[in-house]
């Protein structure tokens, strides 16, 4: 397979691009339920058409099966995923194909870690270090495997605006720390993380880190050899990709010391009745029939946002989360949570209004058209963090307008007048 090309530049000058034209890429705005403000990106993005007749292309025309046929139809297949493989590796500056697998999600690249590397790797009284604003999905499969190993969960405390001190964490790792698992973006209190600096840190200690990327690629550049990171997760829905589709990126010595999670169809050398081999990497990872009108829909979604410009969405979007901030500040009795808006702040506002239920505002926010996301956030540890049990959140992507960030103000008023707050 051939080499990754160097990325080109990935920016673009965000004025040189009309974001409000862009929005009539999203079918969903024209024919979709009226009004629609959709604030709920970190939960799932909205779907170019370009993505959805990707899609339609691949089962109307290009359809078989993948590296399981000899015929043109099955070939066209396999070249078809690999041409994939190849667009996601290139989207993450990834330097070989070979370093993407194609798994269903962030959630799922995530769990091959901790199970296909983690578990071979960990000794009792080992360390895997994650930070207090970890989804579950980044979370769960560690404390899981060191239960099973007798090895220690220890976790990265956050200062009062919801960021990572990296002077003083920089002391918490030593000799028996394994792993360090952390988000890019926090999917509740929109912080970036400075995952460069972790990682230079890590590697004076020889430990590698896996980046959780779900609420970060697709949202602003993200280079895995720049990172230097030993892992990236992501998901291919938050980006405007499909759904039931994401990667694990790995470098090549880390995947050649995983063993996969699953067991079946074409991911294997020689199968004897007494052991078996594997295939090569990364198809060793990818048992069963492989999941090509997603990945087709995934490459889409990558192309359609590179022609855009990485550096242009976010800062769009980051504009628009400057906006809601100073908006949603005015709101007498609102608490924002995560740090005050500034360089290391992505397109995610959560927020409590005294005495209101999250999901009443949630409710109400819906009968004005807009939707956004209420509860836990699956971040129950960032949640006993902050003393509450749930926030309401509202994020952004490429496609959303002032107009949203309008009606969001006006349906959390409204729901104050509602439910009595004064
Ligand atoms: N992880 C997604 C969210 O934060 C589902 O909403």
């Amino acid at each position: 397979m051939e080499p990754v090309p160097r990325k080109s530049e990935l920016s673009r000058d965000p004025v040189a691009v009309d974001f409000e034209a862009l929005r009539a890429d999203f079918p969903i705005f024209a024919t979709g339920q009226q009004p629609l403000h959709y604030l709920d990106s970190a939960a799932s993005a909205q779907k170019p058409a370009c993505v959805i007749e990707s899609i339609n292309q691949c089962y109307n025309h290009d359809y078989g099966p993948v590296h399981r046929g000899l015929y043109p139809l099955a070939e066209s297949a396999s070249e078809h995923y690999e041409a994939a493989r190849r667009t996601i590796a290139h989207f993450i500056n990834a330097a070989h194909p070979d370093q993407i697998v194609f798994t269903r999600s962030a959630t799922e690249s995530i769990n091959l870690v901790a199970q296909g590397w983690a578990a071979r790797h960990l000794q009792p009284g080992d360390e895997i270090w994650v930070s207090q604003m970890e989804h579950h999905s980044n979370f769960l499969p560690w404390q899981r495997v060191c239960k099973n190993r007798d090895a220690r969960l220890r976790i990265i405390p956050l200062d009062s605006e919801g960021l990572i001190d990296l002077e003083k964490s920089k002391g918490l790792f030593g000799k028996n720390s394994r792993l360090i698992a952390i988000t890019q973006v926090s999917n509740v209190l929109g912080t970036i993380n400075p995952i460069r600096e972790i990682v230079a840190s890590a590697k004076q200690h020889n430990i590698p880190v896996l980046v959780d990327a779900a609420q970060s690629v697709g949202h602003m550049p993200v280079d895995v050899q720049d990172l230097d990171c030993d892992f990236l997760a992501a998901s291919a829905h938050k980006m405007c990709g499909p759904t039931g589709i994401g990667f694990l990126y790995g470098k090549s010595d880390r995947l050649a010391a995983t063993e996969p999670l699953l067991l079946g169809g074409g991911m294997v050398d020689e199968v004897n009745i007494d052991s078996s081999s594997w295939a090569e990497i990364p198809a060793r990872f990818e048992a069963g029939s492989p999941n090509l009108a997603g990945a087709v829909g995934f490459a889409a979604a990558a192309d359609y946002l590179r022609n855009i410009g990485l550096r242009a969405i976010e800062q769009q979007v980051k504009s628009l989360m400057l906006l809601a901030y100073e908006k949603l500040s005015s709101i007498g009795g609102i608490h924002l949570y995560g740090p005050a808006p500034g360089l290391n702040r992505g397109g995610i506002i959560s927020f409590n209004i005294g005495g209101i239920h999250p999901h009443d505002i949630a409710h109400i926010a819906a009968e004005h058209g807009v939707a956004i996301r209420a509860g836990h956030h699956c971040c129950q540890p960032l949640m006993q963090h902050l003393g509450v049990s749930s926030t309401a959140r509202a994020s952004f992507n490429l496609y959303n307008n002032e107009r949203d960030i309008t009606a969001l103000v006006a349906a959390i008023l409204d729901a104050k007048r509602i439910l009595g707050h004064r």
